[in-house]
C-alpha cells in the first residue's frame, strides 16, 4: 500500500511546528524564565536546545523518514526486540494526551466565559470551586463534573475530524491552527506591551539573574528545568515526530527542517513570554502588589492569574476571547498529533483496517481514559500524572532512543544517511552527542528527579496517588512495551 504524504514541505513543517507548539510555550516556558534566572535563563534553555533539542529531532526524524514507519515499526526495523522502544513512547504520548485534552476542555469553557467574564474578582475560587469543583484532597474523588466531560466530548469531536482524513486532513487544519494563534499572540504582545506599567513585568521576566545558573543550591534544578522543557516544547520521545517524518519522501531534507523548526518554536516560547507578563506587570501595579507575587505557572497561569489580569483591561471580553481562542487553537494540533502517532503505530501494523476507524478507535480511548481527570480529584490526578510522565516518561524513552541509534544502530550511520538528504551537513559532533553526551546527560536527570522524589514525596500527595498515577502507571508502560514487544516477536516467527 502507499503511505501517505504531506502534499508540501511547507505544510509538514506548519504541522511539526504545530505539534511543537502549545500549552508548554505559553504557560510553561515563561513561568520557568522568570522564576530561573529572567534573561539569564536563556543561556542553559538555549545550551539545551542546541546539545539535546535539536540533535534528538534530527534523530527522530531520521529514523522516521528512513524506515517510513511510526515509532514500532521503526524500532522493529532496528532490530526486533527493540519494538518496545516504540510502544513506550507512543503509550507515554496517549497518557499525555488524554490530559492535555483535558485542559483544552477547561479552556472551551473559558471560552463561553470570556464574552461576560464570568470568572469576576476571586478567579482563583471561581476556577477551582466554580469551574473545577475540586474536592479538599486527590483522596476524594467525588462525581464527574458534567460541563467538562461535555467540552471534553466537544475537543475530542475537533481532534478527530481534524486527523480522520490523515495527513491530508492534518495538513488542511494546520493551515490555520499554525498561524491564527501566531496572529493572535502578536495583538496579545502589542496589547500588552503597550499597557503603563508593562515594564516592571517584562524586568521580572528579561532581567539576568545570572547568579541563579550557578548558586550552589539552585543550578541543578535550574539545568534540569531546562532541560526537561526543551524535551516537552519539542514534543520529542512521544513517537510524534518520527510520525510525522514517515509521511516524508526518503529522499527529503531532515538536518534544516529540524533546525527551522526548534528554533520557530523557541521564539514562540520567548514571544509568549512578552505577552503575559507585560499583562502581568499592568496588573502589579493596579492591585499593588509585586509581579513575582502574582507569576505562576501551568493551570493556574491561564485559568487564575491570567483571566483577573485580563478582566483589567479595556475591552476585557475581547481580549479575553483573542487569549482563549490563541490556548485552543495552540493545544489542538499538539494534541492531534500525539493521536496522530498511535495511529500511525497502529495503521502500521493492520493495514487492512482504514486509518479513518483507527483514528476513531484512539479518539474513543483517549476520552474514556480523560474522564478520570474530569472528577472532582481531577485537577490533581492530572497533576502527578504530568509530573511523572514529563519527568520520567520521556526522558527515559528519550534515553532509549539515543542508546539505540548511538550504540546499536550506529550514529555515523545515520548520519551519512542524514547529510546524503540534507541541505545542511551536520558533523561527527553529532554523533558524539548522540552516543555519548545526550546518554550522560539524560541519565544524570533521571537520577536528580528520582533522588528528588524519593526524598519529598511530589507535592505532599498521599502515597496511594503517586503511585497509581505515577510510578504504577510508569511502569505500567514500560512492563507492556516490553510484553508487547516479546508477543510481536512470537507472532512474526510463528508466522515465518
Ligand atoms: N510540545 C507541546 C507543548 O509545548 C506539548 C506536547 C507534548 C505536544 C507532548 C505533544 C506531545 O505544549
Amino acid at each position: 500500500m502507499k503511505r501517505d504524504r504531506w502534499s508540501s514541505r511547507t505544510i509538514f513543517l506548519f504541522a511539526a511546528i504545530g505539534s511543537a507548539v502549545g500549552l508548554g510555550n505559553v504557560w510553561r516556558f515563561p513561568y520557568l524564565a522568570g522564576k530561573y534566572g529572567g534573561g539569564a535563563f536563556l543561556i542553559p534553555y538555549i545550551l539545551m536546545l542546541i546539545v539535546l533539542g535539536i540533535p534528538l529531532l534530527i534523530l527522530e526524524f531520521a529514523i522516521g523518514q528512513r524506515m517510513q514507519l511510526g515509532a514500532v515499526g521503526s524500532f522493529k526495523k532496528i532490530k526486533h526486540k527493540l519494538s518496545g522502544v516504540g510502544f513506550a513512547a507512543v503509550f507515554c504520548g496517549f497518557i499525555v494526551c488524554s490530559y492535555y485534552t483535558v485542559v483544552m476542555a477547561w479552556s472551551v469553557l473559558y471560552l463561553i466565559f470570556s464574552p461576560t467574564t464570568a470568572w469576576g474578582e476571586d478567579t482563583k475560587t471561581f476556577f477551582l470551586q466554580k469551574v473545577l469543583h475540586t474536592s479538599a484532597g486527590a483522596s476524594e474523588v467525588g462525581h464527574i463534573v458534567l460541563p467538562i466531560l461535555f467540552a471534553l466530548l466537544i475537543c475530542w469531536l475537533l481532534i478527530y475530524f481534524s486527523i480522520w482524513k490523515g495527513v491530508r486532513s492534518v495538513g488542511k487544519v494546520v493551515t490555520v491552527t499554525m498561524p491564527l494563534p501566531a496572529i493572535l499572540l502578536i495583538v496579545l504582545v502589542i496589547r500588552g506591551i503597550t499597557l503603563p506599567h508593562s515594564g516592571d513585568g517584562l524586568e521580572f521576566y528579561l532581567k539576568p539573574k545570572l547568579d541563579l545558573l550557578f548558586n550552589k543550591e539552585m543550578w541543578i534544578e535550574v539545568w534540569t528545568a531546562a532541560a526537561s522543557q526543551i524535551f516537552f516544547t519539542l514534543s520529542l520521545a512521544f513517537g510524534i515526530m518520527i510520525a510525522y517524518a514517515s509521511y516524508k519522501h526518503e529522499t527529503s531534507d531532515i538536518s534544516k527542517n529540524s533546525i527551522i523548526i526548534a528554533v520557530t518554536n523557541s521564539a514562540i516560547s520567548i514571544v509568549a513570554g512578552l505577552a503575559v507578563f507585560s499583562t502581568l506587570g499592568y496588573m502589579a501595579f493596579k492591585r499593588g502588589v509585586g509581579v513575582s507575587e502574582i507569576a505562576a505557572s501551568g493551570p493556574m497561569l491561564a485559568f487564575d492569574v491570567f483571566p483577573k489580569a485580563l478582566s483589567l483591561l479595556p475591552l476585557a471580553p475581547l481580549f479575553a476571547v483573542l487569549f482563549f481562542v490563541m490556548l485552543l487553537t495552540l493545544a489542538i494540533d499538539s494534541a492531534f498529533s500525539l493521536v496522530e502517532a498511535v495511529a500511525t503505530v497502529v495503521h502500521d501494523r493492520h493495514p487492512h483496517i482504514r486509518k479513518q476507524d483507527i483514528s476513531m478507535y484512539v479518539c474513543i480511548a483517549g476520552f474514556a481514559c480523560g474522564i478520570i481527570f474530569t472528577s472532582f480529584a481531577g485537577l490533581y490526578y492530572l497533576d502527578i500524572t504530568d509530573h511523572f510522565i514529563t519527568t520520567y516518561g520521556l526522558v527515559a524513552v528519550g534515553l532509549l532512543e539515543v542508546i539505540v541509534v548511538g550504540w546499536l544502530y550506529g550514529a555515523e550511520k545515520l548520519r551519512s544517511y542524514i547529510n546524503e538528504v540534507s541541505e545542511i551537513k551536520i558533523g561527527r559532533w553529532w554523533s558524539v552527542l548522540i552516543s555519548v553526551v545526550i546518554p550522560i546527560l539524560l541519565i544524570g536527570l533521571l537520577v536528580f528527579s528520582f533522588y528528588n522524589d524519593i526524598t519529598k514525596p511530589y507535592e505532599g500527595y498521599p502515597r496511594w496517588a503517586l503511585w497509581v498515577f505515577g510510578w504504577g502507571m510508569l511502569i505500567a508502560v514500560f512492563l507492556l512495551s516490553a510484553l508487547l514487544s516479546v508477543c510481536s516477536r512470537k507472532e512474526e516467527k510463528e508466522a515465518e
